[in-house]
């Protein structure tokens, strides 16, 4: 028997420690919290990708009466940034939230699982790893990649 360990390396800093194009990804990402739709949860995600054009998409959550029918910012943003820039690839991926205060949580928001794979698709579409940027009111934690956020993930058959 033996046994392995996965372990993810979270990067965490202030806002004022990221250098500027990080920080229009972050604040592209938390301007596009304004504009969910999210009259259920009343929890406001915004998400901001950053493509290789240097093009920033952002998209928010939109929620719907029938619940599973409402979508996550995070895919929102992926699948608009690639319907729209298919040629173009993923660099980074920003998130942010506001509470129904119009508060950002103390706690980074984090992709939920779907948006983890969803997200996986367009990291191995880019070849190279797709940085994340998880934003809470004080700190950034960022993730080197989407498959950090994934470990044992499925990407081939
Ligand atoms: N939500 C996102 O948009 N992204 C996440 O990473 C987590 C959750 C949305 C889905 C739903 O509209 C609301 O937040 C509450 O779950």
């Amino acid at each position: 028997m033996h046994r392995f360990d996965i372990t993810t390396p979270i990067e965490v800093k202030s806002l004022d420690e990221l250098d500027a194009r990080e920080v229009a990804l972050v604040e592209a990402a938390l301007q596009a919290t304004l504009r969910a739709y999210s009259p259920y949860s009343h929890f406001s995600v915004g998400a901001a990708i950053r493509l290789s054009d240097d093009t920033i998409v952002a998209g928010s959550n939109q929620e719907n009466v029938a619940y599973p029918s409402g979508m996550c910012a995070e895919r929102t943003a992926a699948y608009y940034a690639h319907s729209r820039h298919p040629e173009a690839r993923f660099v980074a991926i920003a998130v942010a939230a506001r509470d129904s205060q119009g508060r950002q949580p103390d706690e980074p928001i984090t992709p939920c699982g779907a948006c983890r794979q969803a997200l996986l698709q367009y990291e191995l579409l880019a070849g190279a790893p797709v940085k994340v940027y998880m934003a809470g009111r004080q700190e950034i934690w960022m993730a080197p990649s989407i498959e950090s956020l994934l470990p044992l993930c499925f990407k081939d058959f």
